[in-house]
């Protein structure tokens, strides 16, 4: 059983195709899906596919390219939709200063004030972190973020700065990006941080794995992930499979038993 924590399959990429997609991950054993409501109308998307999919969970929160576009009326929407049963965590929310698509200030306030939200609600946070690895760690600490717990996902920094996220009760959630050539850096952090703090997502409809690489991603490939994370280990995939959903359980605090 394959965990993907973190997929947009609301996206328009899917609207062609969404149940096969959806099925063919069932086929390849992905059995549990947390899909990212990280927008309004992703939200509602998210909400509908919880409600008809019994393996699909969701989160809800604004993405910090949209930062600007945060207001009191839409806090108040994300504290309401995140009474759903089925929505676990809000996310993903954090700071992107590679693409800038909303004043920094504006994307640290915004920030500072989901995780406030994630405290009251006693929710764990999944991190969008581009760039921004100071200030995420800074604003974390200065909020309390830390103790609601939560994932750093699609892990993108230094492997010392893993063991302080690690140290910090977070998860690491690795993407396709691990599979690829180029990513000496990452592989060796997913070699060597603690095996029960890994996470395993496909953020499709990105960022997909080897040998799909450049071609639209799907839940099915993050067994192409959970591959890349057994080798570079030296554990057998069943392993794998085994510590990275019951990580995945801990981390947004579900049944380890699947629907
Ligand atoms: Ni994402």
């Amino acid at each position: 059983m394959f965990f993907d924590t973190h997929a947009h399959v609301d996206d328009e990429q899917f609207s062609e195709d969404r149940e096969a997609v959806l099925q063919r991950a069932l086929q390849q054993g992905v059995t549990r899906i947390v899909n990212i409501g990280c927008s309004r109308e992703a939200a509602l998307n998210t909400l509908a596919l919880a409600d008809r999919y019994n393996f699909i969970y969701g989160t809800v929160g604004l993405h910090p390219h949209d930062a600007k576009d945060f207001d009191a009326a839409f806090l108040e929407d994300l504290r309401r939709w995140a009474r759903h049963p089925k929505i676990i965590a809000i996310g993903e929310i954090g700071l992107d200063y590679y693409y800038d698509l909303s004043p920094r200030e504006v994307q640290r306030e915004v920030f500072r004030q989901q995780i406030r939200l994630a405290r009251e609600l006693d929710l764990p946070i999944t991190i969008h972190d581009r760039e921004a690895h100071q200030d995420i760690f800074d604003i974390l600490t200065e909020e309390k973020g830390w103790e609601t717990r939560g994932i750093f996902h699609c892990y993108s920094g230094s492997e010392e700065m893993a063991r302080e996220i690690v140290k910090r009760g977070f998860y690491i959630s690795f993407s396709g990006a691990v599979t690829f050539k180029n990513a000496a850096k990452l592989k060796k952090t997913a070699q060597s941080i603690p095996l029960e703090r890994i996470l395993i997502e496909t953020d499709c409809p990105y960022l997909s794995p080897v040998p799909y690489r450049g071609k639209r991603n799907e839940p099915a490939y993050v067994v192409k992930t959970a591959e890349a994370i057994a080798e570079l280990r030296g554990l057998s995939l069943e392993e794998i499979a085994k510590a990275t959903w019951a990580n995945g359980c801990r981390a947004y605090r579900l049944d380890t038993q699947p629907e």
